[in-house]
């Protein structure tokens, strides 16, 4: 296929840097969103070529492509509303989601029936279209990056189309183990591994996760990786100028004037901030904290659970009944235990980055539970912009586990009762300790910012 455009470095993903909303009138208004893929092309400057490519996700989105609406280096796909829905609330979302997540009920799920095969094509379609929008936009020996669990397929479509191309898959999640992988019909599983060792390298948030890909290949394909594919690990850290700068700023300030009078005098925080993933494990938090609350009751009065769980694919209905689950416990735990002058559990559901910072800043406790987690970068960031030392409270399956493993309270994320015992063990940290763990925590966490992250990726490719 013949290059019509010079992109020299593009990025491929489902969610792209910029999202478009419908104003009454009529009009489009451009949202930019952050993160690590937006500091790393940014570090790689405005004169490098750089493209990003990804899908129109809502109307705003599709509207803005049908009117010819677009930032500068961004190029969103009009995908078929309904094959972009099998492909990732069904496929991504619901399927390859809950493998490397291991977050099937296996008596009654999986199935894998006519209907699965039939968003399966979707899935097919929806890697197609990108690797032949990369293949249209990319220039002679350039450099693509494509992110993750929802463009699997598109590596190696894309190697067919332009075998000229350096090619990287990064995958932001966890990778499951091959007796789990292997749920997956044979054909399916054998897809999706050589969808990605169509790259020229494979790469992952932690050793754990790229061996858990290695020991697939070798179970599913048999040994060795066979195309030659190289395999890379890139930990990706929190960005600390940004963090402190920005949780500085008046808006933060006052989040957190307005939190503390909602907290009371002199008490204790136990914070936690997540999107409201099934992986999460915000209910067992709450049950942990309810135990804390019944084996100390000292505690009463005198401690409060600040979780900010902001919505995230509702779209689907076992997201929704989740979210629900984490409400329905808060409010049971603040009528059982609350009082006239102590609200235990500080809920919220509304995203909001200044008053997340402003929680990072003044929490005694960070709670970072995930049953399973690609890296977690909450466990990253508090202890970055912690104004006076917070004790991590930090479940061993975070892919964060492997660097602050060492200065954080370790759980099992499902032991409820071992994770109370952590909180306590956290809220009684003497001072002096709490803020030593919080200097080296910091420091393991910004080992590797998002735009040295990128470029590292970036120079691998061409060795
Ligand atoms: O939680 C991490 C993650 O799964 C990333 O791997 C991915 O980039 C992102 O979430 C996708 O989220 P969403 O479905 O909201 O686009």
């Amino acid at each position: 296929m013949a290059s019509t455009h010079a992109a020299r470095v593009l990025v491929a993903s489902n969610r792209g840097p910029v999202s478009y909303g419908v104003r009454e009138d009529g009009s489009l208004h451009a949202k930019r969103g952050g993160g690590g893929l937006v500091s790393g092309l940014s570090a790689i400057g405005p004169d490098a070529d750089a493209l990003w490519v990804c899908a129109a996700l809502g109307d705003g989105d599709r509207e803005a492509v049908r009117r010819g609406v677009a930032e500068p280096g961004v190029r969103m796909l009009d995908i078929p509303a309904d094959v972009h829905a099998d492909a990732y609330n069904g496929i991504a979302n619901s399927v390859l989601w809950f493998v490397h997540h291991m977050l099937y009920q296996t008596p009654l799920e999986p199935v894998f029936d006519v209907e699965f095969r039939r968003q399966w094509a979707s899935y097919q379609a929806y890697n197609r279209a990108f690797a032949e929008a990369l293949a249209e936009e990319a220039a002679e020996g350039a450099a693509v990056m494509i992110q993750d669990y929802h463009l699997a397929l598109a590596p190696r479509m894309l190697r067919q189309l332009r075998p000229d191309l350096r090619i990287g898959h990064f995958s932001h999640t966890p990778w499951a183990p091959p007796d789990y992988f292997r749920l997956l019909p044979d054909d399916i599983a054998a897809e999706l591994l050589g969808g990605i060792l169509g790259a020229d390298r494979a790469a992952f948030l932690t050793r754990r996760w790229a061996d858990a890909f290695t020991d697939c290949c070798h179970a599913v394909l048999g040994p060795g990786i066979p195309s030659g594919t190289r395999i890379g690990v890139h930990g990706l850290g929190a960005d600390a100028d940004f963090l402190r700068k920005r949780s500085h700023e008046p808006d933060v300030a006052e989040r957190m004037a307005a939190l503390r009078a909602e907290i009371g005098e002199g008490r204790k925080t136990i914070v936690r901030v997540d999107r409201t993933e099934l992986s999460k494990n915000i209910v067992r938090g709450l049950l942990a904290y309810r135990q804390l609350l019944d084996d100390h009751p000292e505690w009463r009065e005198r401690v409060v659970h600040v979780a900010f769980a902001y919505p995230s694919r509702q779209d689907l209905a076992v997201y929704r009944d989740y979210t629900a689950e984490v409400a329905r416990l808060a409010d049971e735990i603040n009528s059982r235990y609350g009082t006239p002058g102590w609200t235990p559990v500080l809920l919220n559901l509304k995203d909001d980055f200044a008053r997340s910072l402003a929680a990072y800043r003044l929490a005694d406790v960070a709670l970072v539970n995930p049953i399973r987690d690609g890296m977690n970068l909450v466990a990253k960031e508090v202890p970055v912009v912690s104004d006076e030392g917070c004790a991590l409270v930090l479940s061993r399956e975070a892919g964060a586990y492997e660097e602050l493993g060492e200065d954080a309270i370790t759980v099992n994320p499902y032991d409820v009762v071992g994770t109370a015992d952590a909180l306590q063990q956290a809220l009684t940290m003497p001072f002096g300790e709490r803020a030593e763990r919080t200097k080296r925590l910091a420091a393991a966490a910004t080992a590797l910012p998002p735009a040295q992250w990128f470029l590292d990726q970036l120079g691998a490719l061409d060795g």
